[in-house]
């Protein structure tokens, strides 16, 4: 089966890193088709996976747009959907990965004839996306998706309670190789000290710079635990959040964190800093559609507390595989970071415990495999 998938992103967010590993077993038979240039357009060619720039201009669509702003920015969507609709007669398939590539997409499978799949990382629900951009996305799929792949429990309910067709959609949760998150210890006493981390308890946070990763309320738990507990924060304002950014710095300067809170910018060897870390934190003030850090943090064998909301209670279970806290509440993050120093031996059993379940409940191989499946299953009779 050839595929043409479509992602707007030129930046590596948790959609983009999930496409990676789902294009791979398709690299000889695939492209991906990108709306805007940027580093994952690097990260796919080291992975061999075919890949052209398809838009040059930036489309104007933010989570937020009106109505008026959606129309305006169909004018622009034109000369793209005319270049999809080219390509598209070259695949059997069309696989749209992220809102901007389902519009797209969309009308290309329409001018095309070719069947549409769309991968649904997000929760469409008011606090992540305005009443047009959900009314937009759900009708888009409803009229010409054959399948949704929602990542999550959380993003389906949310895409059927915005009126999305139950009947369309099947649950693929994100996958992972577990090899990839096997450090050597060396490595990390290393990197420990390279960092300036030496005898510190040492909570790490990845995700991008953004209000709603929470990463504000990290470092206000920081300043309630002791001393010795040290934030690395991994990531950067991948989408235009520099206001944001000045916040937490300002942050930090208020509360005197300056020397427990460093700020490493977004890097490509999250395995080895996460190892490095005694905890992982997820923080996400709104509810998180899956959640790659936590299940990554489990398989470096890593303790994870995570926020009670979202994807993240699918992968979370308290006191079993990791914690779960309050999302938007420091004291409650600070009393979990607290046990945690505390009750080292009985955290470690946790996260020994997540490491193992993990590892074959999110293999990467099993996740192609439920996709190859559904796609199989919806389109081969058709198309072969
Ligand atoms: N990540 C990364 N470098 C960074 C920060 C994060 O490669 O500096 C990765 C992280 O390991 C994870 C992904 O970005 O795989 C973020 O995905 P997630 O699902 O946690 O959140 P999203 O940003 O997609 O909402
Ligand atoms: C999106 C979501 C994130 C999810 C990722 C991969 O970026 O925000 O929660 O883990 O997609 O599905």
């Amino acid at each position: 089966m050839k595929i043409l998938f479509l992602d707007q992103s030129g930046k590596p967010g948790g959609a983009e890193l999930c496409l990676i590993d789902i294009a791979k077993p398709y690299r000889d038979r695939c492209l991906v088709g990108l709306f805007a240039d940027g580093s994952f357009r690097d990260l796919l060619l080291s992975a061999h996976i075919p890949v052209e720039v398809l838009a040059t201009s930036q489309i104007q669509v933010r989570k937020e747009s009106s109505l008026g702003q959606g129309l305006a920015s169909l004018s622009q969507l034109i000369p793209l959907v005319g270049k999809v609709v080219r390509k598209a007669r070259k695949y059997d398939l069309i696989y749209a990965n992220t809102q901007k590539a389902l519009v797209v997409g969309a009308l290309a499978s329409f001018f095309s004839r070719r069947p549409l799949v769309y991968h649904l990382h997000d929760i469409l629900s008011p606090e992540h996306f305005s009443k047009t951009n959900r009314r937009i996305a759900v009708t888009s799929a409803n009229r010409f998706a054959s399948l949704v792949i929602a990542n999550s429990q959380a993003s389906l309910n949310a895409f059927v309670a915005a009126g999305g067709r139950q009947d369309l959609a099947a649950i693929v949760y994100n996958g992972f190789d577990p090899k990839v998150y096997q450090i050597p210890e060396s490595d990390v006493s290393q990197i420990r000290q390279h960092l300036g981390l030496h005898k510190q308890f040492v909570i790490g946070h990845f995700s991008r710079l953004a209000p709603w990763k929470g990463q504000h309320i990290l470092i206000e738990a920081i300043a309630q635990c002791p001393e010795n507990v040290t934030a690395i924060l991994v990531g950067d304002a991948l989408f235009g959040e520099q206001d944001y950014v000045q916040q937490l710095h300002q942050q930090v300067t208020a509360l005197g964190l300056e020397k427990r809170v460093k700020f490493l910018g977004f890097r490509s060897d999250i395995p080895l800093l996460m190892t490095a870390c005694d905890l992982i934190a997820h923080t996400s003030t709104s509810p998180e559609p899956f959640g790659r850090v936590i299940v990554e943090a489990m398989l470096c064998g890593k303790p994870v507390v995570a926020a009670k909301a979202g994807g993240a209670i699918e992968l979370v279970e308290q006191g079993v595989n990791g914690f779960l806290v309050t999302p938007g509440n420091p004291q409650e993050l600070a009393q979990t970071i607290i046990t945690c120093l505390q009750e080292t031996e009985k955290t470690m059993v946790i996260a020994r415990h997540a490491r193992a379940t993990a590892s074959q409940r999110f293999d990467v191989a099993t996740i192609n495999q439920q996709i190859s499946q559904l796609l199989e299953k919806k389109f081969i009779s058709k198309t072969d």
